[in-house]
């Protein structure tokens, strides 16, 4: 994760940002805190942090940095100039701990995290408002791992963290209107239980939340989600992240998840750190 100290709305890349919203300094570093509370104290996570940025207000979405995989760091090539400047605090991190930074072909985007999840060992990755199609085929060679990719369609959910979330190797949420049909067809094809969550619920980022085991946490305020969530046995985590959906992000995109360094090889496994 990364501290807001740098974080605000400096430009418009996407539906949500608007220049004329900025976000409140205070009630954005509470907001963060309560969510690395909740991580570190309530589920006892190991939260590494990286150090804020003058000029880079989106660090703080660290899950767009890349995929990290035990011991290697795939690092992401953004879409927007704005974010594109953030790579290299990115990689000087990783690098420092002794990862192997990798990266994609030129003119290929990939936004890393915001737009691969695993469900078991295979790879969903989204494409077309961000990254490309292409950065999949690039990413399953190097990984040597099954990619399923998914298109992306409404400019609101422009990350596939945004509308879909691996719950464990069984069961993912999503929201069936940020997808085409063949989308949706995939999602039900592959994803054993998929569960689909509301409009209101989706618009308040709920597909955007941290799995760590059995628990989740979530934006506040999503009532049928937690309802729901609770009955498939999981406990839902309420969090308030309204100043960072000005920006278009929320408790996932806060954070990236970055295995142990690799001790066997054995693959990570969703949502069990
Ligand atoms: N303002 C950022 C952007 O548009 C928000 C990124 C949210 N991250 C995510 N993984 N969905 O790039």
């Amino acid at each position: 994760m990364c501290p807001p100290d740098f974080y605000g709305i400096e430009y418009e890349i996407n539906p949500w940002m608007d220049l004329r919203r900025p976000a409140d300094p205070a009630r954005a570093r509470a907001q963060w805190r309560a969510l690395y509370e909740v991580l570190t104290k309530t589920l006892g996570v190991r939260v590494e942090l990286l150090s804020p940025v003058k000029g880079l207000p989106d660090l703080v979405f660290t899950a767009n940095a890349g995929l990290v995989v035990p011991g290697r760091f795939i690092a992401s090539r953004f879409l927007h100039p704005e974010r594109q400047k953030e790579q290299p605090t990115y990689d000087a991190w990783f690098r420092a701990r002794g990862y192997a930074i990798e990266t994609l072909p030129e003119g290929t985007c990939f936004e890393g995290e915001g737009d691969a999840l695993w469900l078991g060992e295979t790879l969903f990755a989204g494409y077309r408002i961000r990254s490309d199609i292409g950065s999949h085929q690039a990413v399953a060679a190097m990984l040597g791992c099954e990619v399923l990719s998914l298109e992306l369609v409404d400019p609101r959910f422009y990350h596939l963290d945004t509308c879909f979330c691996p719950l464990d190797d069984r069961r993912a949420l999503y929201y069936p209107p940020a997808f085409d049909d063949y989308g949706r067809r995939v999602i039900r094809e592959f994803v054993p239980e998929p569960i689909a969550v509301a409009d209101v619920d989706a618009l308040r980022f709920a597909c955007n939340a941290v799995v760590v085991g059995r628990d989740i946490v979530v934006q506040s305020g999503c009532a049928a989600l937690e309802k729901t969530l609770r009955d498939q046995g999981f406990t839902p985590h309420p969090v308030d992240l309204s100043e960072f959906h000005k920006a278009g992000g929320s408790a996932k995109c806060l954070t990236l998840w970055v295995p142990p360094p690799p001790r066997s090889t054995s693959r990570r496994s969703v949502g069990a750190p």
